[in-house]
This record gives structure tokens, sequence and C-alpha cells, in this order.
């Protein structure tokens, strides 16, 4: 029992919790927001890591497979980098995420096979206009994830993720993007929104895919 409880960024206990508290929202409402959603000795490293990249290296955001400079620009502001096994905090974390999609397939029967996430870098100024991360059919991105790593975060500063709801269209949440706050929701069902952020603005986006394995290649990625 020990062990298990030491293997975890955080105790076993608050593990399960965390868990239940995903899979009941995701069942009942689609979307769960938990703020302090990640555990401190995963969001120390990963923003140890944005800090010392100072988002030098991160490339401007496209929008599906296409790139069309101007087109991105006028719907998103992001720059982005993708995260790998390369470093020990992103190592971590999609150790992490790939415990809770057992859990999640284990409580939800989703059917999640692949995970993949990138750190975002929102500059002043930048937003992201509504959107969806997956259209119906596609089969392809499932659950959406969004983790933000802003400490001191005010409301003057904008930045805030709008959540609509599917059928209303009503924005029904606006999430604060704080330090370890985790938002999740399903991806073809949910638009949202990044309002304009009016000072420099990290997250990362995950989804979880479905396995859509294509001419022979396992799974190909984005
Ligand atoms: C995205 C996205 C939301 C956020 O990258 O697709 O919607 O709050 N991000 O950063
Ligand atoms: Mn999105």
């Amino acid at each position: 029992m020990y062990i298990s409880e030491f293997s975890h960024p955080r105790g076993q206990f608050q593990q399960e919790r965390f868990i239940s508290t995903v899979a009941n929202q995701l069942r009942l409402q689609g979307y769960c927001v938990v703020p302090k959603g990640l555990p401190e000795l995963l969001a120390e490293p990963l923003y140890a890591q944005l800090q010392k990249e100072n988002a030098e290296n991160f490339k401007p955001a496209g929008i599906g497979r296409k790139s069309d400079k101007v087109l991105n620009e006028a719907v998103r502001g992001d720059s982005i980098q993708w995260i790998d096994n390369v470093t020990s905090a992103g190592a971590e974390w999609l150790r992490w995420m790939e415990e809770l999609k057992i859990a999640l397939n284990r409580e939800l029967l989703l059917g999640l096979f692949s995970f993949e996430s990138h750190f975002a870098c929102y500059a002043p100024g930048a937003f992201y206009k509504k959107h969806l991360d997956a259209f119906p059919g596609d089969a392809n991105r499932v659950l959406s994830v969004v983790v933000y790593l802003n400490a001191d975060w005010q409301q003057e500063d904008g930045g805030e993720l709008l959540l609509y709801d599917p059928q209303s269209d009503h924005a029904i949440e606006t999430v604060s993007p704080d330090f370890g706050t985790m938002v999740f929701f399903l991806s073809e069902e949910f638009p949202h929104e990044v309002c304009v952020a009016q000072k420099k603005r990290y997250s990362i986006a995950g989804w979880y895919r479905l396995n859509s394995s294509m001419n022979g290649l396992i799974d190909p990625p984005r």
C-alpha cells in the first residue's frame, strides 16, 4: 500500500478523489473544471521548464493541417511547443495523463487510446476565437484537457476560457487561467474560446484521441 502512495505525484486518496470528480462530472455534464487539479509535484517542474524555454522555441500555432498565416492570426494568436518525454517534467506529465486515461476508460468506457499535448503561450493581446477541437464524425479527438500555469493571475489580466453550452450556445463557464486549474470537456461538443490576454498567459492544451489507424499507420499523430 505504501508503495503506491509514494509512486504518485500526490497521495493515492487525493488522486482517487480527483479521478471520481472528473469522471462523475464528465458523465453528468460533459465537462469539468478543477481548481488545483494539477498536482504541484507536476506543476512546478512544468512551470520551470516553461521559464527556461522562455517561449523562444515556440512556433505560431496553426489551425487544422493547412497553414495559412493570415487566417491563423485572425483566429488564434498563441505560440506552441509539443510536449514529449525528453524532459523529466514532460515525461512525468505524460505518465500521469496516461494513468488518468486508464482510469477514465475504466470509469466512462470512452475508449481513449492516445494523448498529445502542447504548451501554449499567449502574448499580451493574443486570443483564440470560439472553436471546437474536433468535428463530429472525425472520431479523433475525444476529450480535451487544458491546464493553466499562471501564478497571481488577476481578473483584469483577462485571458479567460469561455465554455459554451452545446445546445443554447450560451457561455456556461468562465474560467480564470489560474495556476494548476484543469479543465476537461468533450472535444466534439463544447465550443470554447480564449478571451484576449492582457499579459503573457501560459497553458497546456491536450487531447485524448481514439485509435484512428489509417493505411497501416497506427494512430498517426495530429
Ligand atoms: C486550444 C484551446 C484553451 C486555453 O488550444 O485548443 O482551446 O484556455 N486552449 O488555452
Ligand atoms: Mn480548443
